[in-house]
């Protein structure tokens, strides 16, 4: 373990300070795949408050649009001149059609410089902070990796990218980037609800790396648990932020991401750092 373990911060790749609990950008364009588009100013207004709440580590990626709303365009227009302490991740890897944001497969190593490259101009920075490589499909990938990790880890030697992390893998995949590079976070499908990936989890925590679930808050509506519903009701709060909560508390390294084109949702959302869940919560939600 390389890195902090109690507080709500977490250094990313051992030199970027981030609040664990951030924010990610994937439903700015729209709340719900296949729905309607989100109104733009609200979305802008969601940035913006997600900011001044301080929320210093946003997710994004090229792909996350809907029509002509694009995740990218809202954080650069919502946000710069970026605050100097803002962290923003982006993913490439997912092959797509230009105007449909649904993955058609996965880039060739050849197709990822191309996408960094327009990750930088889209956000209007010279070099990105975190760059997960994302694999595979609705499941982690199955086959190697390496030759799409190695792009981006030369596009990290020319200082366009500062760090790497890998997304939607297994534990082989992660040992195949970090033979070819450190990396710095992993970025996978996990919700408190149905907590899997422990031995992923287990060598982030030995090697400092951040895990930024995806979906957290089941990605598909709330869950209904009835354990989470109970815990909320005893403190008070919603489900979603013991959802949250509750992944800050299992693992030093988790670094929260909720999504949402809501400013309600949003606020709500933040809520979850002022929750202290009990032992008895704890143990609650681990149950299988
Ligand atoms: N690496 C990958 O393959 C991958 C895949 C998916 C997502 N991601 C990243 O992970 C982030 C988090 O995942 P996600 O946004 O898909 O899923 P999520 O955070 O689990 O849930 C978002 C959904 O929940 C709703 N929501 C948000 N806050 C809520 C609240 N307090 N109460 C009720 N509903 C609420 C949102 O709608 P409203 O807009 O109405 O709030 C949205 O429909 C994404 O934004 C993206 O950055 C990565």
């Amino acid at each position: 373990m390389t890195n902090e373990t109690n507080s709500s911060d977490w250094t990313l790749g051992g030199d970027l300070p981030i609040k664990r609990l951030g924010f990610g950008a994937m439903r700015l364009p729209a709340s719900r795949r296949g729905g309607p588009p989100n109104d733009r100013d609200i979305s802008l207004e969601v940035l913006r408050r997600a900011a001044g709440l301080g929320v210093n580590h946003i997710d994004t990626a090229a792909f996350y649009f809907h029509g002509d709303l694009h995740a990218n365009d809202l954080i650069r227009e919502g946000l710069k001149p970026y605050a100097d302490d803002l962290v923003i991740a982006t993913k490439v890897g997912p092959k797509r059609r230009p105007e449909d944001p649904m993955p058609i497969g996965e880039m060739e190593p050849g197709e990822l410089r191309a996408e960094v490259e327009r990750n930088l101009t889209e956000l209007g920075l010279d070099r990105l902070d975190l760059v997960y490589l994302r694999v595979g499909g609705m499941e982690p990938a199955q086959e190697p990796i390496g030759d799409r990790f190695a792009v981006l880890a030369r596009l990290r030697d020319e200082g366009l990218i500062r760090h790497l992390g890998v997304s939607n893998i297994k534990v082989e995949h992660l040992k195949e980037a970090m033979d070819i590079a450190p990396v710095a976070a992993v970025q996978n499908w996990f919700d408190i609800t149905k907590p899997q990936d422990a031995e992923m989890l287990e060598i982030c925590e030995r090697e400092g790396i951040g895990y930024a679930p995806y979906f957290p808050l089941g990605g598909f509506g709330l869950p209904d648990d009835e354990r989470v519903n109970a815990i909320a009701e005893r403190h008070g709060a919603t489900v979603a932020q013991v959802l949250l909560a509750g992944l800050l508390e299992l693992s030093p390294v988790m670094l929260a991401i909720p999504g949402t084109g809501s400013p309600a949702h949003l606020e709500e959302n933040m809520g979850a750092a002022g929750l202290r869940l009990t032992e008895r919560d704890l143990a609650e939600l681990r149950q299988r």
